[in-house]
Parts: C-alpha cells; sequence; structure tokens
C-alpha cells in the first residue's frame, strides 16, 4: 500500500471521516492564487462553522507552491505537491495528536524511533512553552536531546493573518552517518516530514492574537518527500513517485537522467503541475495574469528544457508525459479523467504558440548577449512581447551565462504597454458594456437565492463550492454526492422564483466574524474572514457572509432558470443558471 493509502486508512481507524481534495485554484478567495497548504481550505472551519463531516478530518490535498520556482530542479523541491493532513476541529489535542503521530511513523511506516527528532515551542511572551507535548514526546520515548525547543520556527499561520498555533515538527535523520546524539534542527541532514500545528489562536491584520472559539489541530506531511526517505534515496525524483516520469522523459530524449539532471526534473515538475493546474475545476488557461502566467511559465520553461535535451518540440513528447501522470493520478483525482483532454489540449496549444517563436527567440537572445551585454529593460520586454519569452525565462537565460536583466526597466515597459491598450479597449467597448456590472450584480443575488432553495431541496449539508459570474450567465458548484433529479431541479427553479416575485428586500449589516459564524451565517467554502464582516440578508430566508454587491431587492431579478445541472469535481455538483 501507499504512503497516502496507509495515512488515510490509519486515521480513518482513529475516527477521522476523509473529506475530498478541494481544487488546486481557490475560486472564491482571491487573497491566493493556489492552495499552499491542506489547511488552506478549512479555514472557516478552523474559525468555528461546523463542518458538514465532523470533527476529525483527513485528506490529501493538492497544493502548488511557486515561490521558490527557481528552485525547481535540485532534488527535492516541487512546486506541485500532496499534503497529506489529519484535523480536529476542537475534538482532540495536543496529546492523541502527537500519539498517533507517533504510532503511524512507527508502527505503520516502521521508521526506528532512533531516527526521529522533534521540535516543540519554546515559549515567548505571549504563548507560553508547550510542556505537553514536550512530555508527551519523552513518554513515547524520544530521548530528551531529540526535543529541540524553539521560538521562530515553531509558530505556524499561513500568510499574515488567519489561524495559526505553536506546533510541533518532527524531523527524519535522512543520511547514512552516524545519527548524533543531540538533534541540532539547523543539520540539514535532518529533513522535516510532518508538522502538527496546535491552532487555537487568530492573528488579525494588526498583529494582535486572539484566541479561537476552540482548539484544534493541523497537521501536514509531504507526500513526496516523505515517500523518498521510505524509499531511501536521497533524490526524491529517484522515487517511485517520479522515476517513471523521468525514465520516460530519458527515454524521448534519448540522453541518460545522469549529467541531465536539471532539465529533467524541471521538465518532470512543471508539467506535472501544469497538468493539475489545467485540470482544475477552476477552467484555467495559459495566459498573461495570475494563475494563467504561472500555468504559461510552466509549461513555456518546460519546454524550453526538452529542447535544451534536444528533444523535438514539435513531436508529442509533453502529451506522452501528460498521459503518464493523468494514468497515474486520475484513480485519486476524478478531475484528472474528466478533463483528460482539456488537459492534453492546453499542453499543446501552448506548445505549439510558443513553439513558433521559440527558436527564433533564442535566437535574438543570442544575437543581444554575443558580447557578453546584461539585458535591458526593453530587451527583456522585446523578448516577451514578441517571442513570448516570459520575464523568469529570459532572467533563467541570462543567469546560465552570468548575465544581469534591468527587471524594473522591463516593468516599466510592461506597465506603459498594458496603459495603452487599455485605453484602447476602454474606447472600444464604450457603452456596449455599461449595463454590465448591474448583470452581474443581480446574478450575485441569484447565487445566494439558488444556494438557500438547494438547502431546502436537497438538504443542509449543501454548501457553496465556488461560483462564476458573466454577463450572460452564473455558474454556481456546490456540494452534493448525486445528479439532481428532474423533481429537484424544478422544485429549485420554483423556489427561487417564488422568492423573486415575493419581492424581499436585501439588507447588508456589518458584524464582527465571530458574531456572523454564530449566528449560522452561510459562507463560502474557502474565504478568509477579517475581523469584522458583511453579512448580506435576504428577507428570512438567506444569510451569508459576503463583500456584496447586490441588489436592493429580489424583485429586480426577473426570472430564474437552471440550463444545466452537471458534475464539477467529486462530491461537487454545477449549476449554470440565466435570468430572463
Ligand atoms: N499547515 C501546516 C503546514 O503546512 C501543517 O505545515
Amino acid at each position: 500500500m501507499n504512503l497516502k493509502d496507509l495515512y488515510i486508512n490509519f486515521f480513518i481507524e482513529k475516527g477521522h471521516k476523509q473529506i475530498p481534495s478541494a481544487p488546486v485554484v481557490p475560486e472564491n478567495d482571491p487573497s491566493v492564487l493556489f492552495n499552499t497548504a491542506g489547511m488552506q481550505p478549512l479555514i472557516p472551519y478552523l474559525m468555528g462553522q461546523p463542518h458538514p463531516y465532523g470533527t476529525r478530518l483527513v485528506d490529501y490535498q493538492k497544493c502548488v507552491r511557486t515561490n521558490d520556482l527557481d528552485e525547481i530542479g535540485d532534488a527535492v523541491h516541487h512546486t506541485f505537491f500532496e499534503m497529506l493532513g489529519n484535523w480536529s476541529l476542537g475534538d482532540y489535542f495536543k496529546e492523541e495528536s502527537i500519539s498517533w503521530s507517533f504510532e503511524f511513523l512507527t508502527t505503520r511506516l516502521n521508521i526506528p524511533v532512533e531516527r526521529l527528532a522533534v521540535t516543540v515551542f519554546a515559549g515567548n511572551e505571549v504563548i507560553p512553552f508547550d510542556e505537553v507535548s514536550y512530555n508527551k514526546w519523552l513518554s513515547l520515548g524520544i530521548d530528551k536531546d531529540k526535543i529541540a525547543k524553539t521560538v521562530d520556527d515553531n509558530f505556524w499561520i499561513a500568510g499574515e493573518t488567519g489561524p495559526c498555533g505553536g506546533d510541533s515538527e518532527i524531523f527524519y535523520f535522512r543520511s547514512s552517518d552516524e545519527i548524533p546524539k543531540v538533534f541540532d534542527p539547523e543539520d540539514t541532514r535532518w529533513v522535516e516530514i510532518w508538522n502538527n500545528v496546535f491552532m487555537q489562536y487568530y492573528k488579525d491584520e494588526k498583529g494582535v492574537v486572539t484566541e479561537l472559539p476552540k482548539k484544534n489541530v493541523d497537521t501536514g506531511m509531504g507526500v513526496e518527500r516523505t515517500t523518498a526517505i521510505l524509499e531511501g534515496v536521497n533524490d526524491n525524483y529517484l522515487s517511485s513517485i517520479w522515476k517513471d516520469v523521468i525514465d520516460l522523459i530519458s527515454e524521448i530524449a534519448n540522453v541518460p537522467y545522469q549529467n541531465h539532471e536539471k532539465s529533467m526534473r524541471i521538465i518532470a515538475d512543471h508539467i506535472r503541475t501544469a497538468v493539475f493546474i489545467s485540470a482544475d475545476p477552476a477552467g484555467i488557461k495559459p495566459s498573461n495574469t495570475d494563475q494563467g502566467y504561472i500555468l504559461r511559465r510552466l509549461i513555456r520553461r518546460a519546454i524550453r528544457h526538452a529542447k535544451t535535451l534536444g528533444i523535438d518540440i514539435n513531436s508529442n513528447w509533453e502529451e506522452q508525459i501528460a498521459r503518464l501522470i493523468l494514468d497515474k493520478y486520475k484513480v485519486y483525482y476524478k478531475e484528472l479523467e474528466d478533463n483528460y483532454n482539456v488537459v492534453l489540449d492546453v499542453l499543446r496549444n501552448e506548445k505549439v504558440k510558443f513553439g513558433h517563436t521559440l527558436e527564433k527567440g533564442l535566437r535574438e537572445f543570442e544575437k543581444v548577449t554575443k558580447d557578453g551585454q546584461n539585458i535591458d529593460g526593453k530587451t527583456a520586454f522585446h523578448l516577451f512581447d514578441t517571442y513570448g519569452f516570459p520575464l523568469e525565462l529570459t532572467i533563467e537565460l541570462a543567469k546560465e551565462r552570468n548575465l544581469q536583466v534591468d527587471v524594473d526597466g522591463y516593468k516599466a515597459m510592461f506597465e506603459e504597454h498594458q496603459e495603452k491598450s487599455r485605453t484602447a479597449s476602454a474606447g472600444k467597448f464604450k457603452g456596449g458594456l455599461a449595463g454590465n456590472g448591474e448583470i452581474e450584480t443581480k446574478y450575485h443575488t441569484a447565487t445566494h437565492l439558488l444556494n438557500a432553495a438547494l438547502k431546502l431541496v436537497v438538504g443542509p449539508d449543501v454548501h457553496q463550492k465556488g461560483s462564476n459570474i458573466t454577463a450572460e450567465r452564473m455558474r454556481f458548484d456546490f456540494s452534493c454526492d448525486h445528479k439532481l433529479t428532474l423533481e429537484e431541479k424544478e422544485r429549485t427553479e420554483a423556489i427561487v422564483n417564488e422568492w423573486i416575485s415575493e419581492g424581499l428586500p436585501v439588507t447588508v449589516e456589518e458584524m464582527p466574524k465571530e458574531e456572523a459564524i454564530k449566528s449560522g451565517a452561510e459562507c463560502m467554502f474557502i474565504e478568509k474572514y477579517p475581523d469584522v464582516v458583511t453579512v448580506y440578508k435576504i428577507g428570512d430566508v438567506s444569510k451569508e457572509l459576503c463583500g456584496g454587491p447586490h441588489v436592493k431587492n429580489t424583485s429586480e431579478l426577473g426570472h430564474f432558470r437552471i440550463i444545466k445541472e452537471e458534475a464539477s469535481s467529486a462530491g461537487v455538483r454545477r449549476i449554470k443558471g440565466v435570468l430572463e
């Protein structure tokens, strides 16, 4: 059995419910481009909202971290990874969490105790020394010299604000050297494999830390790293997770992995991440902004390295690699099966687009740097604008030749160009889009009514998982384990239309988030709460935490009709609806 299955089964034995991995692109949280940790989609529940699956949860979560993109190419970094996690939402706390971690590592993964070491929170002026965790580890047989008390590394928060707390990290001695008597967390032969965060605080924008309504546990274990450790390899890309992908790349390029590690790792890593991003229900396509730009950069960098390896980039090399990855992961992530061809199309289209200009762009790059010149902003922008070289690709090429790129100069050129095209398109659309905001506002209010109606028709466990609104239609994703029957669809439509015809007033109120959550206000699945939130009420049929805007009265909406109901991802259905 592989690590993922062992982990999930173990925590199910301990009374946990398995929850599905949330999409890698949070649809309703504009503050982050991607989920970077297993806890991110669970923030509302860590803040106190009851979770429909109960108080003990376990999952494997898709995560993307692109802040250290430049480090990809070494043996241990990945832009996409899977994080295993178990959570207590006001249920068990430190003692159980630590005992189960220890039991899982030593009896299920059979890791010898001497290879393990841990850190615990040493205490500061706000939070005291974590004596409970310290004593627990001692009682389980971890030597006191293998328990390091630290402060900075033992406080965990995703970003700047949100639920947080002291943590206890578990390390594994990944080396054939003799295991040192005393654990030094700075010694890189010790690698962190698991983090247990005791999430009992909330940190706000001012840095003020307050107690959460409940004491939670949030844990995270990286699948790639732990698998490599269990399989005794120092290079993650030689573990069973990657080996077949690397072998395939080596076969396509007709060169060995040895001496070509960097390019092969980049191709393997970036294609895998591109597969997961483009298979996500958010429907991300390569572009020059946000997630689309990350996707573009990943694919184009993979293409560049494929070329470096001598791969004929016009062949179907990327498709072969993507298929291997899709086939490997689709049993765990249904969206890969559902969007199999979408993924292949995204990769192929981007390859064709970039393939046309890459060769010429590289020649241009050689020409402008032939006497060892650094790249000025204008040249970097020209490489982007004419040859489709993302800035980061130009920087990478420059680095390989010990040259500098004027990034500020590039940015100034980029902004100037954007300003020009903005003015041009504003002229083009003047008048034509004047009513756009109004229609969107109507659709926005309609999503609240639909959410409330679905709760009545399907059941109280229905929760919004995402939404997307254009001037033509609304799309609404919600948790539901079955295809809606015709009757359910008709009743939902009828209820929404009844509420519209009743002319219900839409009111808004600001309140502290705890109060809002306590009052039972509905909130989107992935939402981070500021201290004071706005709650929109529609008559007495709907109450949701939401930023607005909304119409004043439901009578403004017209007639609501469901035009499509389909699967979105595992346990999530999608409704497309129109107002007529
Ligand atoms: N949220 C914690 C982490 O990502 C478990 O390390």
